[in-house]
Parts: structure tokens; C-alpha cells; sequence
């Protein structure tokens, strides 16, 4: 680059820096620093593989819900999803990458999506356990990504969360009718709260200590809040919650601090974090074969839409002549 060139571009870069400080949003046919256009290419993509695999534990009780109430609101919530994923690849695609780029890092298990989801759904409770309490963490985390600098992303969070509101509230509520239930049920609410805890405070990912992005992410205004600070939110909304309906967090250390008005938590088990996120859970594998079985048994839909699409274009280009 010539010495032209670079001053040209540290300009740019302080521009950039200071529309950043401003908190103006960043749109698609703005200037931006590569590395912010590959952080949030990254990031985007990998929470929207998050919200299609999402798909996969809860659908598997929509043919087992336990009435036709619950049946339809499960069915509304795992469509609701699929939507969520295409809002946000919609939002990743405008930073220049292909909606099947991404499709393809995720199917052959090079991009991430949220370690929450390789745990298995056991019982009717881990629908309401991922309701209240994954819904419920994706919701504190995505409140604050309304206010991210990326334009698309920030919109896109703004409807997703209207819609995470529902999914949060209906898992609660089922949990809330097992735990007030028969001491089976609510002894199977206890069982998935024990399960889903954990692994819902892993979803805000590693210690900020740990975390590779978190500074330039939150230089560049990506991430407003730190994984720690968002996990202890999340903490202090669900600890009262737990309480309504009465059951135990299986946290032997929790306790409420006065002076801090927080709840202190004992040790996450970082080792089955690291486990699960190279792919080592009870359900990466399958996920991934679910998600790779749905992709070849569905080109034929995605040719026919294709095929649909060209002709239409033909038609209106006949009109047109
Ligand atoms: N699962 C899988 N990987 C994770 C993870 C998790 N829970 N937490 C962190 N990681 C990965 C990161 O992707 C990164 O790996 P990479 O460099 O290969 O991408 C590495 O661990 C280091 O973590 P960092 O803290 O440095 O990563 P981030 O700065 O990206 O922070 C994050 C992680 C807080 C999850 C952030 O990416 C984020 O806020 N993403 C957007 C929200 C999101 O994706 N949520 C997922 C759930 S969506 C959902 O729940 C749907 C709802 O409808 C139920």
C-alpha cells in the first residue's frame, strides 16, 4: 500500500472510530475496518446457526406436547426460530458473505453455534427449563444487542426480542404449572431446572478474562455488555423467578449479597464448556447430522423454489417487453 494509500486509510479508521464514539449505526455501504466486517460476519452467523439448531431439542416434543394448547404454542415458538435465523443471516449477508457460505461453516461443523443446544430435551420440563431459562439468557444478551453499532444487527434484534418475550414467558409458565402439578411433575421440573442451569450460564460464554473478542468487540461497540456482566444478570432475574415457583437452584454457593444487591454463584464447570464447544457434547453429532440429513433431503425444495423464482423473472420480463 503507498504511503498515500495508508494516510488515506487511517483517516478513514479515525472516522470511523469516532462515528463508533458517537454511537452511530455502521450500515452495509458504510466504510468500516475489515476486521469489524469479519467480527460481525462471525458473530451474526454464529448466533443465527444458534437459532436454527435451537430448532432441533425443542422440536423434538412438538409430536409429544401434551396437549393441543401446548402443541401449538411449541410449533409457533420453534417457527419463530427459523424466522429469527433468517433475520439474522439476512443481517450477515449484507456484510458480503453467502447465506450458503455460512450454511456451509455450519454443516460441516467449522462455525459455531451456542453450546446450549447439544444437550438433550429428556422430559415435557426441559421445554419450559429452555423456555425460561435459555430464552430467557438469549434474551438478556440480545436486549443489549439492539444497541450494537451494526446497523442490520441491531434492527434485527429489536423484532427478535419482541418475539423471545413469548418464548420466555410460555416457558415459564409451563414450568410454573409443573412445579404447582402432582410431586411427579414438579419433581420433573426440579429434574430439568438441574440440568438446564449450568449450561444456561455457559451459554454467555467464557470468563471475560478468557474471552478472545470481548475488548476490540466491545471497542468497536459489537458487544455492549461483557459476558460476565450479562451472566450476572441473567443470575439475578432467574434466582427470584426459581423461587416463585419453588424450586432449588442446584447451586450449593448461591447466595445474595446485600452489599453488591447481587447473587454470588459457585464455580461453572469450564472443562465441559471447552468439552462441548470443540464438539464433544451429548448432542453435537447429531445435531449436526440432523441439520446435514435436512439439508440433502431438502434440495429438491430449495430447486423448486429456485426453478419457481426463474420463471416468475421470465414472466415479468415478457410482460415488460
Ligand atoms: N457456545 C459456543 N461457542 C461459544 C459460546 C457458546 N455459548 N460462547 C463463546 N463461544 C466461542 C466464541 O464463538 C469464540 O469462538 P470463535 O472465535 O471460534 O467464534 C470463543 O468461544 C471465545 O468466546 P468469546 O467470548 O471471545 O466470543 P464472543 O465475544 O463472540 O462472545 C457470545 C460469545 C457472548 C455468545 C457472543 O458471540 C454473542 O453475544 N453472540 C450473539 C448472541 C448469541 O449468539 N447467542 C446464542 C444463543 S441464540 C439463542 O439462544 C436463540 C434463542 O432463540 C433461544
Amino acid at each position: 500500500m503507498s504511503e498515500q494509500e495508508q494516510m488515506r486509510e487511517r483517516s478513514l479508521e479515525e472516522e470511523f472510530t469516532k462515528r463508533i464514539a458517537q454511537d452511530e449505526k455502521i450500515e452495509p455501504k458504510d466504510w468500516m475496518p475489515q476486521r469489524y466486517r469479519q467480527m460481525n460476519i462471525r458473530q451474526i452467523s454464529q448466533h443465527a446457526h444458534s437459532e436454527i439448531v435451537g430448532m432441533l431439542p425443542e422440536g423434538n416434543w412438538i409430536t409429544r406436547a401434551p396437549s393441543l394448547l401446548r402443541k401449538v404454542t411449541l410449533l409457533a415458538k420453534v417457527q419463530d426460530e427459523a424466522g429469527h435465523g433468517l433475520y439474522l443471516y439476512s443481517a450477515a449477508e449484507t456484510l458480503g458473505i453467502s447465506r450458503d457460505e455460512m450454511y456451509e461453516q455450519m454443516l460441516c461443523g467449522k462455525a459455531k453455534y451456542s453450546s446450549i443446544f447439544n444437550y438433550p430435551t429428556l422430559t415435557w420440563a426441559d421445554i419450559g427449563a429452555i423456555g425460561w431459562l435459555v430464552d430467557g439468557a438469549a434474551i438478556v444478551n440480545q436486549v443489549s444487542l439492539t444497541h450494537t453499532s451494526y446497523g442490520p444487527y441491531a434492527r434485527a434484534m429489536v423484532r427478535i426480542c419482541k418475539e423471545e418475550s413469548f418464548h420466555q414467558r410460555q416457558g415459564y409458565q409451563i414450568m410454573y404449572k409443573m412445579a404447582n402439578g402432582t410431586p411427579e411433575q414438579k419433581a420433573m421440573a426440579q429434574d430439568a431446572l438441574n440440568r438446564w442451569w449450568w449450561p444456561s450460564l455457559m451459554m454467555f460464554g467464557p470468563r471475560d478474562a478468557e474471552s478472545t473478542h470481548t475488548d476490540q468487540s466491545m471497542a468497536w461497540k459489537i458487544k455492549i455488555k461483557s459476558n460476565d456482566t450479562l451472566r450476572q444478570m441473567f443470575v439475578d432475574q432467574a434466582v427470584p423467578q426459581a423461587d416463585i415457583l419453588g424450586l432449588r437452584i442446584p447451586d450449593p454457593h448461591l447466595r445474595y449479597n446485600p452489599e453488591t444487591a447481587h447473587y454470588e454463584f459457585g464455580a461453572i464447570d469450564w472443562e465441559e464448556f471447552w468439552q462441548v464447544v470443540k464438539g464433544h457434547g451429548i448432542c453435537n453429532k447429531q445435531r449436526l447430522a440432523d441439520k446435514n440429513k435436512a439439508w440433502k433431503e431438502g434440495e429438491w425444495v430449495r430447486k423448486a423454489a429456485v426453478a419457481y423464482a426463474e420463471k416468475q423473472a421470465k414472466k415479468r420480463v415478457r410482460k415488460a417487453g
